[in-house]
């Protein structure tokens, strides 16, 4: 890639990685067991103060495993967000159930009042559980995603969870180094607060692995569960017996052996993205129409992604528009994800109140923010939208 192309987000690999994978393949211990994958397991418990870890090949299968964990069935539904990447949606699918979308809240995340809101006048509580008038079918578990690493309001959420007798998984995938800084949930890191959480480290992610997964939980029935069924459920590992269908979902030790070492540096990465995005935020005060999506009050954020919101009126052109024109200029742009409601395989699904989802699905454009953008870089993406306006 020319230098002078600045990406969306690239990984940054610029600390022991070469030399724990080179260990690996050394001593030949390269696939699902070995020291890094019970390291890298470890090294995430300290740094979120999850009690427990479970490595897995994405984060996908993660949430595929979490929810089967948090007992969703076929005949079950979750409540999700419908801005978001459809990985979790399609997770819930994989298990035969069926996705119930939600509108967001100001930082892009679900809301919670209007969660609150379908739970109370669209479902009724029976000695069955939480019952969908319309569907007939049981809600059993509500997924929050933390976008672009903004914590979500679990205070909020554990609350409808407790009322409604609902199980929570934490599509932490976005969000490693997030956590609360007030609150009932203070210190506390996102993907650790409901019944089960799951990492990403796919290429993109604040940390990589090239593609990996991790569970969390602090339940020690519910961690077992997750190590047995993501090494095909085997009782027996001499005589190969297998007394329910699991699946080849562990992570290899060559791909824990990169995330030892990524995660060494992800303090680091979190600064440089955390002054980025204070830098983007001041060069870009004074542009009309053009606004950095803000952080949740009470949380520090990793910064993994950065968000525009495009007033058209104020600007004087799209989100669209301004995203071809970067591109022209060799900066990647993007908007964000289609809304899941409207996706082919769901858009028969149940969907509550959506505003203002699309309201940001029109607005939102993602800019460069990898943990090794230069302020040189940020610079010259903002002099670009500074000068785009001015000749509109
Ligand atoms: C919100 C969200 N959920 C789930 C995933 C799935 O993770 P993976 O790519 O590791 O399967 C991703 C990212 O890829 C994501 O951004």
């Amino acid at each position: 890639m020319s230098k002078s192309f600045i990406s969306l987000s690239v990984p940054c690999i610029c600390g022991n990685e070469w030399k724990y994978i080179k260990e690996c393949i050394d001593t030949e211990w390269v696939s699902s067991a070995g020291k890094y994958v019970d390291k890298f397991e470890n090294d995430i418990c300290k740094f979120t103060g999850s009690k427990y870890a479970v490595a897995c090949v994405n984060g996908t299968a993660g949430l595929q495993i979490a929810l089967q964990l948090a007992g969703v069935k076929s005949t079950d539904e979750v409540i999700v967000p419908t801005l978001t990447f459809i990985a979790p949606i399609n997770a819930v699918r994989y298990l035969g159930a069926e996705p119930v979308f939600m509108d967001c809240d100001d930082y892009m995340n679900i809301d919670v009042k209007k969660t609150e809101e379908f739970c109370s006048k669209e479902c009724q509580i029976t000695n069955k559980g939480l019952k969908n008038k319309k569907s007939g079918k049981y809600v059993k578990a509500i997924m929050p995603v933390h976008i672009f690493g903004n914590p979500c309001d679990m205070e909020g959420v554990m609350k409808i969870a407790q009322k409604y007798n609902l199980k929570v998984i934490e599509d932490a995938t976005e969000s490693l180094g997030s956590y609360y800084t007030k609150g009932k949930y203070k210190n506390k890191h996102t993907g650790t607060i409901g019944d089960i959480g799951v990492y990403s480290f796919n290429g993109n992610k604040i940390v990589t692995t090239g593609g990996g997964g991790m569970i969390l939980t602090n339940n020690k029935n519910i961690s077992d569960k997750a190590r047995y069924l993501t090494t095909q459920a085997k009782d027996d590992s001499v005589r190969y017996i297998h007394n329910e269908i699991g699946y080849n979902f562990r992570l290899t030790n060559l791909q824990a052996a990169m995330g030892v070492a990524q995660l060494e540096n992800l303090e680091k990465f979190i600064k440089i993205k955390k002054k980025n995005y204070e830098l983007y935020k001041k060069e870009l005060k004074n542009v009309k129409g053009i606004e950095m999506l803000g952080i949740p009050n009470g949380t520090t954020p990793n910064y993994w992604f950065y968000s525009l919101i495009v007033e058209k009126k104020q600007y004087g052109m799209d989100r669209e528009k301004l995203m071809q024109k970067l591109n022209e200029k060799n900066i990647q742009a993007r908007p964000v994800w289609y809304l899941n409601h409207k996706q082919k395989p769901y858009n028969k699904n149940q969907s509550y109140k959506i505003e203002k989802a699309q309201w940001f699905w029109e607005k939102i454009l993602n800019i460069p923010c990898s943990s090794n953008l230069t302020a040189k870089e940020v610079k010259k993406v903002v002099t670009e939208i500074k000068l785009l306006q001015e000749n509109v």
